[in-house]
């Protein structure tokens, strides 16, 4: 049986700067190409592997290790592996990286980033006007922190360029990097 190479795609970003949406978007274009994909999303991913956690940042690293855990299995056994939650620390990051490329995988961050008065306006969950108003505490970007990724492979700005442009300009770099023929 031919076998691709397996990859990490790590998408960091606020809620609602677009990771859910890329992720969608990229899950068909590489099963279109005869791939396999999983995709890991922070919101379904607290339903079910991380089911009890809270948002201090205690569980967030929980949460987040869990999930770099199972992208290193699956991305070093074939299948490209797709991260979409916020993931907001820096470190823990970074020791998701390390994991993947131990086993001999590439791990290409991408920064969905997005201007928080913009995701303000969006408010696609009604969350932002929570986090705003107190009745959710420790919200990220609002009450909570967001370590802007210190060296992305990709930036994406979701409130500057249309979706079409930041598939394409993910699937550009995957290409040069010879990760997706
Ligand atoms: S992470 O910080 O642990 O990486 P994760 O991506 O799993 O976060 O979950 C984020 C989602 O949980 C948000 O998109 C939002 O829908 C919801 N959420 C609920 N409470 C919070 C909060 N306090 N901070 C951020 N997101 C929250």
């Amino acid at each position: 049986m031919s076998q691709h190479k397996g990859f990490t795609l790590w998408f960091t970003g606020l809620s609602g700067s677009g990771k859910s949406t890329l992720t969608e978007r990229l899950e068909k274009e590489f099963r279109g190409r005869g791939y396999r994909v999983e995709v890991l999303d922070g919101d379904v991913v607290r339903t079910n592997l991380s089911k009890g956690l809270s948002f201090s940042k205690e569980d967030r690293d929980i949460n987040v290790r869990r999930i770099g855990f199972v992208c290193d299995l699956l991305s070093r056994n074939g299948v490209i592996a797709m991260s979409a939650a916020i993931s907001p620390y820096e470190k823990v990051r970074q020791q998701c990286r390390k994991l993947v490329e131990s086993h001999g995988a590439a791990f290409v961050e991408v920064y969905t980033k997005c201007s928080l008065d913009e995701l303000v306006r969006r408010d696609v969950k009604g969350l932002y006007a929570k986090a705003l108003s107190g009745e959710i505490q420790n919200f990220t970007g609002v009450s909570d922190p967001y370590d802007e990724p210190k060296n992305p492979d990709i930036i994406v700005e979701s409130d500057r360029e249309p979706v079409d442009e930041s598939v394409a300009k993910i699937l550009r770099y995957l290409e040069e990097k010879e990760l997706i023929g």
